[in-house]
């Protein structure tokens, strides 16, 4: 399914751009200029932004990295004053 219609994406090389950068880096933050750029494309329009952010979302590879999610629920924030 074409997902960005300016830069022809599809769901599949969402898919693909994600599935790629969790395994080569775990920690990273995946957003939608990464997988843009991974993708070598860029945003022109950015209608797309809502069902780019839902296939975004329905990729189990998605997650945020488990030190960032301790920070976002409070539980790191004990080392600094
Ligand atoms: S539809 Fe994706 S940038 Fe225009």
């Amino acid at each position: 399914m074409i997902v960005c219609h300016c830069q022809n994406i599809t769901d599949r090389d969402i898919d693909a751009a994600i599935d790629w950068m969790r395994a080569s880096d775990p920690a990273t933050i995946i957003t939608p200029g990464k997988i843009y750029h991974a993708l070598g494309k860029k945003a022109d329009c950015g209608d797309c932004m809502p069902l780019f952010l839902s296939t975004m979302r329905s990729n189990a590879n998605i997650e945020f990295p488990a030190t960032l999610r301790a920070l976002r629920d409070g539980q790191a924030r004990g080392s600094r004053p």
